[in-house]
C-alpha cells in the first residue's frame, strides 16, 4: 500500500511541477506506454501507476523526488523490469509514480588502470560489459536477462548469475555508488576506491534494498583482466553426490580458475531442447543429471585446455563423469548456456511452473535435493521436478512444473503449499529461502514468517531512519 492508506492520486500541482522538471520526453501517462512496465516478468502482478518519469539527470531525479517528499506520494524505481519477485510493478492503487532509469545510460569514466567503471544506472548489464571488453577489461556479473537488465536494478537485487563462484555477487564488485534519498537530497558515495575506512560503509545499505532505501543513480564497478583462455564443458555426472566431488576436483584441476559450474537436470534438458529453438543435447545418450562448468585463465596459454581434460580423465576413471562434452569453439560454447539458460523460458512453455531461488551450505546439497524432490513428489504426486542453477554457490532453482493433464491455474493454486514445504527444510538446513532473486512482493509474507524478529526489526529501523514517510516501493520486502 502506499504511505497514506488513504491515498488519493497525486495532487494535480504536483504532477504538473513533476511534468515541468523532467520535461515532455521525461514522463508518460499513455497507457500504451506504461503497459509493459504495469506487469511483472513472470506475469503474476499487474499495478497501475499515476505516471512513469523517465528522468535524464540525477538533478531531475532529485527535484522530483523533493516534489514526492514534499507531497507524499509514493515512488517505484524500475530498472529494466527482469524481477523475479514483482519487486519493481506499482500496486493497484494508481497513486504511485514509477521511475523508470533508462535514460540514465551514460558510462561517465572507465579507468583501465584502476580496474573500474563509472556506470549510470540505466545503463544495461550487456552495455557495460561490452564497454569492458573494449578497454580489454572484464565486468563479470553475468545473467540470462543481462540484455534487459540495468546496473541499477543489478545492484538493487544485489545480483547473482553465473560467475558468482568466482567473481561473487553484485556486492561485492562495487566500490561506490550515488543515491537520490527519499529526501531529495543526493549522497554522492561515488569512490574509486579499493580502501576507505571512514565510518560506515552505507554503499552496502542500498545494495540489495530493492527500491525502498533510494534511488541509485551511478556506481563505481569492479573490473577485472579479460580471460584469454575460457574452457566449457557439460559433463554427465553419476548422481548428486558426484557433483559436489566433481566441484572440488574442478577447483583443484584449474588451479581454483572455476568461473561457473552449473547443476542441469534430464528434464531441464529435455525442456530446453523441446521449446528453444537451435537448442539439442550435447551428449549422444540421455543421462539423469549434468553439470556445465567453466574454467578461464588471463592469459591465452593458461593451460585451461589440458586442465579440464585432465579433470575429466580422472572423473571418468573414478566413475564419476559418464559422458562429457568440451566445447570446441566460440560458437559451441554458446550453444551450451544457450541449453543453460533456456531452461526458465523453455518451462513457462511447458505449463505451469512453481519456483524456488534457495540456497543451503553447498555440501547440503545433495541431502537438501533429495529430501524436498521426495516431500514435495509425496505432496503432488506426477508434479515433475526441475532443478537447475548455480550450485556451486549452494544456490539451486527448485523449481516444479505442474503434472502433465492438470490446469495450469490449478496447479499454481498450490504455490504457497510448496513454497512452505521446500523453504521449511531449506531453513532447517541453514539455507536461504531468496538466494539471489530478492523478496520484492512474491516472497515478503515468507521473509516475515521465517526472518527472525529482530532482523526485521532491524531493517525496519533502517527503513524508518532513511525513508521516514515510507514513500520508497510501498509493500516491497517489508
Ligand atoms: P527491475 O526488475 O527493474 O527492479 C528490481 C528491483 O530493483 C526493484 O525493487 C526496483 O525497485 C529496484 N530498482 C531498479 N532500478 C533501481 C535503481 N536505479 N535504484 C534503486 N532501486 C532500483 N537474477 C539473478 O540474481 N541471477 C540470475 O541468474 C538471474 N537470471 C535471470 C534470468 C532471466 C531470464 C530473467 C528474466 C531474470 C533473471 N534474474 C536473475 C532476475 C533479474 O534479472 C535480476 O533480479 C536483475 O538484477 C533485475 O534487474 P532489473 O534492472 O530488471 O531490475
Ligand atoms: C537463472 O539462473 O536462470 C535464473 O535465476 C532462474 C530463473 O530465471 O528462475
Ligand atoms: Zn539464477
Amino acid at each position: 500500500m502506499s504511505p497514506d492508506a488513504s491515498a488519493k492520486p497525486p495532487a494535480g500541482e504536483a504532477l504538473a511541477k513533476i511534468k515541468s522538471i523532467v520535461g515532455d520526453k521525461g514522463w508518460s501517462d499513455a497507457p500504451d506506454e506504461l503497459a509493459p512496465w504495469l506487469t511483472d516478468r513472470r506475469g503474476h502482478y499487474t499495478g497501475r501507476c499515476a505516471l512513469m518519469v523517465r528522468p535524464s539527470s540525477t538533478a531531475d531525479i532529485a527535484a522530483v523526488m523533493t516534489v514526492c517528499n514534499d507531497y507524499r506520494i509514493a515512488v517505484v524505481p524500475q530498472g529494466g523490469n527482469t524481477s523475479m519477485c514483482a519487486a519493481a510493478t506499482p500496486d493497484k492503487s494508481g497513486t504511485e509514480i514509477l521511475f523508470n532509469l533508462g535514460r540514465m545510460n551514460r558510462i561517465r569514466n572507465l579507468d583501465p588502470l584502476n580496474y573500474t567503471v563509472t556506470a549510470e544506472a540505466g545503463c544495461i548489464l550487456q552495455e557495460i560489459q561490452r564497454a569492458a571488453a573494449e578497454a580489454d577489461r572484464l565486468f563479470p556479473l553475468s545473467l540470462g536477462a543481462q540484455g534487459s537488465c540495468q546496473i541499477g536494478g543489478n545492484l538493487s537485487t544485489n545480483a547473482g548469475g553465473v560467475n558468482v563462484l568466482r567473481y561473487g555477487n553484485t556486492r561485492e564488485l562495487v566500490l561506490g555508488l550515488e543515491v537520490v534519498l527519499p529526501s531529495g537530497e543526493v549522497w554522492n558515495g561515488l569512490r574509486r576506491l579499493r580502501k576507505d575506512n571512514t565510518g560506515y560503509d552505507m554503499k552496502h545499505l542500498f545494495v540489495g534494498s530493492e527500491g525502498t532505501l533510494g534511488i541509485i543513480t551511478a556506481a563505481v564497478l569492479k573490473l577485472f583482466p579479460l580471460p584469454k583462455d575460457v574452457q566449457t564443458c557439460f559433463a554427465a555426472v553419476r548422481d548428486v553426490d558426484t557433483v559436489l566431488e566433481l566441484l572440488a576436483r574442478a577447483r583443484e584441476a584449474s588451479g581454483d580458475a572455476v568461473t561457473s559450474f552449473e547443476m542441469i537436470g534430464r528434464f531441464g534438458v529435455d525442456l530446453a531442447t523441446a521449446h528453444i529453438p537451435g537448442v539439442a543435447d550435447p551428449l549422444d545418450k540421455r543421462y539423469e543429471l549434468y553439470a556445465l562448468i567453466e574454467f578461464s585463465g588471463a592469459r591465452a596459454d593458461s593451460g585451461m585446455a589440458a586442465n579440464m581434460e585432465a579433470m575429466l580423465e580422472g572423473a571418468f576413471a573414478d566413475g564419476l563423469v559418464l559422458d562429457a562434452a568440451i566445447a570446441q569453439s566460440e560458437s559451441q560454447r554458446r550453444a551450451l548456456w544457450k541449453l543453460r539458460e533456456g531452461i526458465t523460458e523453455a518451462q513457462s512453455v511447458e505449463g505451469g511452473s512453481i519456483k524456488h531461488d534457495i540456497s543451503v551450505p553447498v555440501s547440503a546439497i545433495p541431502a537438501f535435493f533429495r529430501r524436498a524432490t521426495q516431500a514435495v513428489v509425496d505432496y503432488m504426486p506426477g508434479i515433475r521436478p526441475c532443478s537447475f542453477g548455480h550450485v556451486g554457490d549452494g544456490n539451486l532453482h527448485f523449481n516444479f512444473s505442474q503434472p502433465k493433464p492438470m490446469d495450469r491455474k490449478e496447479f499454481l493454486a498450490h504455490w504457497g503449499e510448496v513454497n512452505r514445504i521446500v523453504h521449511d527444510i531449506v531453513v532447517e538446513m541453514g539455507g536461504s529461502i531468496s538466494a539471489e532473486h530478492g523478496i520484492g512482493q512474491l516472497k515478503r509474507d515468507e521473509l516475515r514468517h521465517y526472518k527472525p524478529a529482530l532482523d526485521l526489526d532491524l531493517m525496519r529501523s533502517i527503513k524508518a531512519a532513511l525513508d521516514p514517510k515510507g514513500i520508497m516501493n510501498p509493500g516491497k520486502m517489508l
